[in-house]
């Protein structure tokens, strides 16, 4: 019997091609493992009505953790259209499957590393002013992501309920939109708690203690959401006591803010904590300066389950063409085999040396640029740079 069973999720798009990528060079490493294959995305919503069928959530059950390649999404009226005929009439509303996995399994971390490899030719440079060399700033952050509830949650209304809207018509500052008509209206909501605060907030302290990282950063706006922001702010600065004695500096910065500085002196910047939707936004933006969606990986962490999967999503104009770069896949690759060696799904130094050893392919490949997708500016294909890192990287 293999030591791991991983639930084999490519999703749409694009996904489909970087599973296959990650395939080759999981087996040329002989990484011992059953793939069990599960279905997700968006076929499953048009012709079953369900994004995320039952059957896939029984099957990730039993399985150490889950590989995600991506998933188409889109709104809801887009989303009814595309539904099969049988299907039209049920009242049935379209959810992101990769959203609904993290909530179902409480994956209350959502983990992005953006690490710069020499020689990639998108690699930051900065201005002519800050950096006249035009030398590449190496970049290495890692962004901790509240990944269950906050902007993202999914308590939203079109139209507001009749209660919801009686509740909030008892704040005064609710005047503009009274007497507009309850389908005129629609509201999002940002629920956090001290839960999420904590846990998202001890995940990032933590980490960097144990790497030996000095400055943890809270991206926030609490000057204008008062409450949200003003409870992760207390959280954050009460456990930036606790992590002094590490040698740890704990800063705050508006995500206004923040998008700006990060483009001035990203090098600064080491770990970095925010709610859902603000962990999203700055996470894109680390990703830009490594490289793009090519070079960005994620885990969805839980306690005692992950899913791990590349930042970007399905792509749909470069679907089966297999021209995107396959390096983010192989980068979520790598952080499952840290998550293993960490004793999860009982691994060990194994997996780390997997861990290592796929990375060191990985710079190899992209230093040596014979090889490369056409966001690097070459020719080959998903599959030819994923046998260039198998090859390095092969057991
Ligand atoms: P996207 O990430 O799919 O692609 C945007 C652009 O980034 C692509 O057109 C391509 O130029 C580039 N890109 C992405 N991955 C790349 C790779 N591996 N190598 C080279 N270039 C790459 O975002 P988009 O176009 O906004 O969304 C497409 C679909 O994906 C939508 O339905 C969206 O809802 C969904 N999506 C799903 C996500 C997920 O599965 N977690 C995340 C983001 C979007
Ligand atoms: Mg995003």
């Amino acid at each position: 019997m293999a030591k791991y069973r991983i639930a084999w999720m490519p999703g749409d798009g694009i996904g489909k091609d970087v599973i296959d990528a990650a395939r080759l060079v999981l087996d040329a490493m002989k990484f011992d493992a059953e793939y069990v294959p599960c279905d997700i995305g968006w076929e499953f919503w048009c012709n079953e009505g369900n994004a995320l069928p039952d059957r896939t959530v029984k099957a990730l059950q039993g399985t150490t953790c889950g590989l995600f390649g991506a998933i188409t999404s889109k709104p809801q009226d887009d989303a009814k259209l595309e539904l099969a005929p049988g299907l039209k009439d049920k009242g049935l509303v379209y959810f992101s499957p990769i959203v609904k996995l993290r909530q179902m399994f409480n994956l209350h971390t959502n983990m992005r590393p953006c690490k710069s490899y020499p020689g990639n030719p998108l690699n930051y440079r900065g201005t002519a002013l800050a950096n006249p060399s035009g030398g590449e700033i190496p970049i290495d952050q890692v962004v901790f992501r509240e990944n269950t509830e906050g902007m993202y949650g999914g308590i939203e209304f079109h139209p507001i309920p009749e209660s919801v809207y009686t509740a909030l018509c008892a704040n005064p500052k609710m005047k503009p939109w009274k007497d507009k008509g309850l389908e005129n209206l629609a509201l999002s909501t940002r629920i956090v708690s001290i839960q999420g605060c904590t846990n998202i907030c001890r995940q990032a302290f933590e980490y960097a203690k144990k790497t030996g990282r000095k400055r943890v950063t809270l991206v926030e706006k609490p000057n204008v959401l008062r409450e949200t922001g003003g409870m992760m702010t207390r959280v954050f600065r009460k456990m930036a006591e606790e992590y002094k004695g590490a040698g740890i500096w704990a800063d705050e910065a508006n995500i206004d803010a923040i998008c700006m500085w990060m483009f001035k002196n990203p090098q600064d910047y080491s770990v970095l904590v925010a709610e859902n939707m603000f962990g999203d936004i700055v996470s894109d933006l680390c990703a830009g300066l490594v490289g793009g969606l090519g070079f960005a990986p994620s885990a969805n962490l839980g306690d005692k389950y992950a899913v791990f999967e590349p930042t970007h999503g399905s792509a749909p104009k470069y679907a089966g063409q297999y021209k995107v770069n396959p390096i983010a896949m192989l980068l979520t690759v790598r952080m499952m085999f840290d998550w293993l060696g960490d004793g999860n799904g009982g691994g060990g130094p194994a997996e780390k040396q997997l861990s290592a050893r796929l990375e060191s392919a990985i710079a190899r490949v992209v230093k040596e640029g014979k090889v490369r997708t056409y966001d690097m500016g070459g020719k080959s294909s998903t599959l030819d740079v994923a046998k260039e890192i198998a090859r390095y990287a092969a057991a």
